[in-house]
């Protein structure tokens, strides 16, 4: 039986979004894995926004406004929790999460998936279709999270037009073809390659970017970053919370600027803001300083040489010397 999610807008301005749960239908072959993959809602997890923005497009998907599906695309930097989000939209509408990663080497046999031989038991072999990733996880109810959509190659990306354009299906080689059912999504993630290069990524091929929608996904800034924080930390002291946001949110800054001279190459991603800082408070809980021990530790240690002069530029404006420990209330 469906149930129903309330969507509300953490900045209060549009009315929540009431949606129906989706459901796994008990005689699909493969219902047993298929539940299986239905993520659980984290309880860390802060809404920022896109959790309501893509609610309020389901919303519009399901009245049938548009005669061919809207995929979304999630771009931006790394850590900046796209997958994290489509993640948590599949969670609280109970859709079989489905995250296929396209880099550069995967092919589209790995995909749609190829003929494989197998032992006939007579001493012989016989040949037998095997669905590919894209097409098992089609067979039933499903968000498809393709990550990292500029990195595959072109022919990866042809062999997905006809899935994502008003044809809505893969014709495999054995005739069959593969619909996109209503209750499947399809969603992709890719970092941006104007700015920085991420290895391995090119620019999207124009006509398979037309058949996304795609939606920047930008830093969190400093009062976002502190929520985020206190929501994973409700222990970490005030001081702390506040002057580790602020670096964050000032690395990045500097990032996203326009002057090569004195921007960082590397960002402040959210993996190290919410698990490798708070980390390296613990270990060096007792010290003078646990935030620069951290910093040193956990922040600098991951960066290039080149860019240690930024983050040290950034340390001393913001916090010069962290707060005094420890950094978790008892
Ligand atoms: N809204 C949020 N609330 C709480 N934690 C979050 C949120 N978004 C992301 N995180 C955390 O930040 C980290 C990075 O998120 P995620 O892996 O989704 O990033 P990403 O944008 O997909 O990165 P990449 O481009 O490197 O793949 C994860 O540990 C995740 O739990
Ligand atoms: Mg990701």
């Amino acid at each position: 039986m469906p149930e129903t999610v309330t969507f509300t807008d953490p900045t209060g301005q549009r009315k929540p979004i009431a949606l129906e749960t989706f459901v796994v239908p008990g005689d699909l072959p493969d219902v047993a894995q298929r539940t299986g993959k239905i993520p659980e809602p984290d309880p860390h997890y802060v809404d920022l926004g896109m959790l309501y923005k893509l609610a309020a497009l389901e919303k519009v998907r399901r009245a049938g406004v548009t005669d061919t599906p809207l995929h979304v695309a999630l771009r931006g930097h790394m850590g900046t929790g796209k997958d994290h989000d489509l993640e948590q939209f599949a969670a609280l509408l109970r859709l079989p999460y489905y995250r296929i990663p396209l880099t550069g080497e995967v092919r589209d046999i790995t995909l749609i998936g190829s003929v494989k031989l197998y032992g006939d038991g007579r001493g012989g072999t016989e040949s037998r279709w095997e669905d590919g990733d894209i097409t098992r996880a089609l067979r039933g109810p499903a968000l498809i999270s393709l990550s990292e959509l500029n990195a595959a190659g072109a022919e990866t990306l042809f062999a997905l037009h006809g899935l994502l354009d008003r044809y809505q299906a893969l014709d495999l080689p054995t005739g069959e073809t593969v619909h996109l059912r209503t209750d499947t999504r399809v969603f992709g993630t890719m970092n941006p390659t104007d700015l920085r290069d991420y290895a391995g990524t090119q620019t999207l091929n124009k006509a398979f970017a037309d058949r996304w929608v795609i939606w920047e996904k930008r830093f969190p800034d400093a009062a976002q970053i502190e929520s985020m924080l206190v929501r994973r930390y409700p222990k970490l002291k005030a001081p702390f919370v506040t002057t580790i946001a602020r670096l964050a949110a000032e690395v990045n800054e500097s990032f996203t600027s326009r002057d090569a001279r004195t921007r960082v190459g590397t960002p402040m991603s959210l993996r190290t803001v919410l698990d490798r800082i708070p980390a390296g408070l613990w270990m060096y809980s007792d010290d003078a300083d646990p935030l620069r021990r951290a910093w040193e530790e956990f922040v600098v240690s991951h960066i290039d040489a080149f860019d240690e002069d930024h983050y040290e530029t950034v340390w001393a404006a913001v916090a010069r010397r962290g707060p005094d420990g420890p950094p978790f209330s008892r």
